[in-house]
């Protein structure tokens, strides 16, 4: 059983990663962090704890940072997700609180506890994972791997030309965290780009699982409409899903062993660069996906929900 932690701005596909890993048989879902992106973070507060709610998990929700580490506050774009981040699907008002402990300090603790076992999967900009690197100069050791959905070796930007959406709203959080040195693994566009859902992948979902598939069914038609507008492809982009895969399921894909970049300023502030850079941490990238054995294995899992 992997030991996972989730950061996460629920966001539709942070909420089908939430579903998938509160079901997947070999992790062990510890806790959720939250933070801003596609949201406020006091939504995906809100977002993550009524999810864990619908879920039955009873763990800890930590709240995490309100904005970037230097870049100024940005309104979130509701044209992805919508205004409350779950499409058609509103937060009511969940019945537990977010713990008393920051994310940050949640992330050090636990992975003080858990050390060299906690996996902490990182499904939104990098603010939560950057703060505990710095508060504790021993968290990126501590944990047993770090894995981040953001960036793109080669397959350009979704916010922008060169940026991913995750990299871009905090790349120097981003940066600090490459540089870190801890075990990281960037699941990035060049991999969950190629892993859509379709409307029918939904309603297959909903009908094996009547009250989570169906959730995610109601929340997944604003998000399909949005990759529709965009022209992009008759489905969605299974992003969080497929990073919270890569922790239990490397092998289904083939990584780069990189350095990585992150412009920080600029045209192409927020993209990644994946080169070999003299002292830098080497970390493994995904460059490609066994596409039907991750699409299969999303939906069977998916399909045994409540
Ligand atoms: C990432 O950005 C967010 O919109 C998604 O939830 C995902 O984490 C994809 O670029
Ligand atoms: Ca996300």
């Amino acid at each position: 059983m992997k030991k996972l932690i989730i950061d996460t701005d629920p966001g539709i596909d942070d909420a089908i990663a939430l579903f998938f890993a509160s079901g997947a048989p070999d992790i062990d879902l510890l806790g959720l962090t939250t933070v801003f992106g596609n949201v406020t973070t006091d939504q995906a507060t809100r977002n993550a704890l009524y999810l864990a709610e619908m879920a039955e998990l009873d763990i800890p929700v930590a709240k995490g940072a309100v904005k970037p580490w230097i870049l100024p506050p940005f309104p979130p774009v509701s044209r992805i997700h919508g205004d409350f981040g779950m499409g058609d699907v509103v937060a009511t008002t969940p019945l537990k609180r977010p713990i008393d402990q920051t994310a940050d300090e949640y992330l050090v603790h636990m992975a003080q506890e858990h050390k060299g076992e906690l996996t902490v999967c990182a499904l939104g900009p990098l603010t939560n994972i950057a703060a505990a690197i710095r508060r504790d100069p021993w968290f990126a050791q501590n944990c047993a791997q770090i894995v981040i959905m953001g960036g793109s070796v080669d397959a350009g930007g979704n916010i922008t030309d060169h940026a991913e959406a995750n990299i871009y709203h905090d790349p120097h959080a981003a940066a600090e965290v490459f540089a870190s040195g801890a075990n990281i693994t960037m699941i990035g566009l060049d991999v969950t780009h190629k892993i859509q859902f379709s409307a029918s992948d939904f309603s297959n979902v909903a009908w094996n699982a009547p009250k989570l598939g169906g959730l995610l069914q109601q929340m997944s038609y604003h998000y399909i409409k949005f990759y529709q507008t965009v022209g992009k492809f008759d489905g969605c982009s299974m992003h969080d899903p497929t990073a919270v895969l890569a922790c239990t399921h490397p092998g289904l894909f083939k990584m780069r062993d990189t350095a990585i970049d992150v412009v920080c300023s600029g045209n192409a502030i927020g993209q990644t660069i994946a080169r070999p850079i003299k002292g830098r941490s080497i970390i493994k990238a995904a460059i490609y996906a066994d596409v039907p054995q991750v699409k299969a294995l999303l939906h069977d899992r998916l399909g045994r929900l409540p």
